[in-house]
């Protein structure tokens, strides 16, 4: 009954089980890695990866493959990157962070297929038609390159469809093909892999506000339409100064309880600078507070952090003052943070998910026009 993909979990699993097993020996809290904890408990721990260190620093390298089960590529799989040009696909970076992976046992998420950003301007100007072809086509030729290959097991099809109070974002892909664009990527992705985890992603969604209801009645929407949503990513990008989402693990539920996986899928805790012991504090305790709300909710798959090291994190980068939001400094030590996710995912209770991923569903028609519609 498995598919391929969900056989290859288990393998993974056995093997970090067999490796967690011989840490039972030492002390509560005392070592092991962060996968051979998150294995324990049945859930992923994971990293963003960028291709140019992964390249060229074993540090980076030495920390990607012992301490994470699951990468995420924090940029290579992006449209940008895999089609530049209008049917011409470049996979160097993907398939680096591809057969890491696989050397290393590890699980794939491919971010991200269909985004307002990070995509190039010839797909941006097409119109109509055009522009649904070349995202059916898009989707059908990256998610079909890695149909067979069991390390990448789930996408991200759709990411940011919301403007920040909850309506959809005025997007080139909303203003041009309006909401259907939705249904269509996640139809063309179930086509493209049928054994793919197929979700939904965006920020400032972790806890329970206008954007995640918004989100909440999409994908119930969705699904009664038969739509193959399968799984909600919550990005999980917070700020010490901001507060944290208290309901979170209420929020990560109220989706779980529509069927759906849901998972953490671009945790960083950014601070504004200078760092200080204080902050590390307040910051290793949001990391807690993540992680523990995943170990409480059954559907919650994992979790995966934007990066590890403070080194290459896109903060400073993007938020001007702010930063130090890895649980890795700029030298490779850990941080408090470390210390966190590790204690956080360290003993307890497995609760792995047991949520199935969805079937093809009875086609339904959508991009209805006066001359024709998509099945
Ligand atoms: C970021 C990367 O980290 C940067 O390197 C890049 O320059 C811009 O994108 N939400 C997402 C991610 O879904 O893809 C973004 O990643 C961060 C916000």
């Amino acid at each position: 009954m498995p598919s391929s993909k969900w056989r290859s979990l288990a393998v993974v699993c056995a093997v970090a089980s067999a490796a967690a097993s011989v840490l039972i020996a030492t002390p509560a809290h005392a070592d092991g890695t962060l996968r051979g904890h998150a294995v324990e408990r049945g859930k992923f721990i994971g990293a963003a990866i960028a291709t140019t260190p992964l390249a060229n620093e074993t540090a980076y390298r030495n920390i990607a493959s012992t301490e994470f089960n699951q990468i995420t590529a924090e940029n290579a799989m992006k449209w940008e990157s895999t089609e530049p040009n209008d049917n011409q696909y470049t996979f160097t970076g993907a398939d680096q962070i591809v057969n890491f992976a696989t050397q290393n046992n590890q699980q794939v998420h491919g971010h991200t297929l269909v985004w307002h950003s990070q995509t190039p301007g010839w797909v941006q100007g097409l119109n109509a038609t055009n522009m649904r072809a070349a995202m059916n086509e898009h989707i059908a030729t990256v998610v079909g390159r890695y149909a067979n290959n069991a390390t990448v097991v789930s996408w991200d099809v759709v990411n940011e469809v919301f403007d920040d109070n909850g309506n959809m974002r005025q997007s080139f892909w909303f203003n041009t093909l309006g909401q259907s664009y939705i249904a269509d990527a996640f139809r063309a992705a179930r086509a493209a892999d049928p054994n793919a985890r197929l979700c939904i992603n965006d920020y400032n969604v972790e806890g329970i506000n206008a954007k995640s209801t918004a989100m909440f009645n999409l994908v119930q929407s969705l699904r009664a339409q038969n739509v193959p949503v399968d799984c909600v990513g919550f990005q999980g990008h917070l700020a010490i100064q901001f507060g944290f989402p208290n309901d979170i693990q209420q929020n990560m539920q109220r989706f779980a309880n529509l069927g759906v996986q849901v998972r953490v899928t671009e945790l960083d805790v950014r601070m504004q600078t200078p760092r200080t012991a204080a902050k590390d504090t307040t910051q290793a305790q949001y990391y807690t507070n993540v992680i523990n709300a995943c170990n409480a909710v059954t559907a919650c798959a994992g979790v995966t952090i934007w990066g590890f090291t403070d080194k290459y994190s896109w903060v400073p980068d993007t938020f001007s003052g702010e930063g130090f939001a890895l649980i890795y400094d700029n030298n490779y030590a850990v941080k408090p943070a470390y210390t966190a996710v590790h204690n956080a995912l360290d003993g307890g209770t497995p609760t792995n998910d047991t949520t199935p991923p969805t079937t093809p569903g009875t086609p339904t028609a959508s991009a209805i026009t006066s001359t024709g519609a998509t099945l």
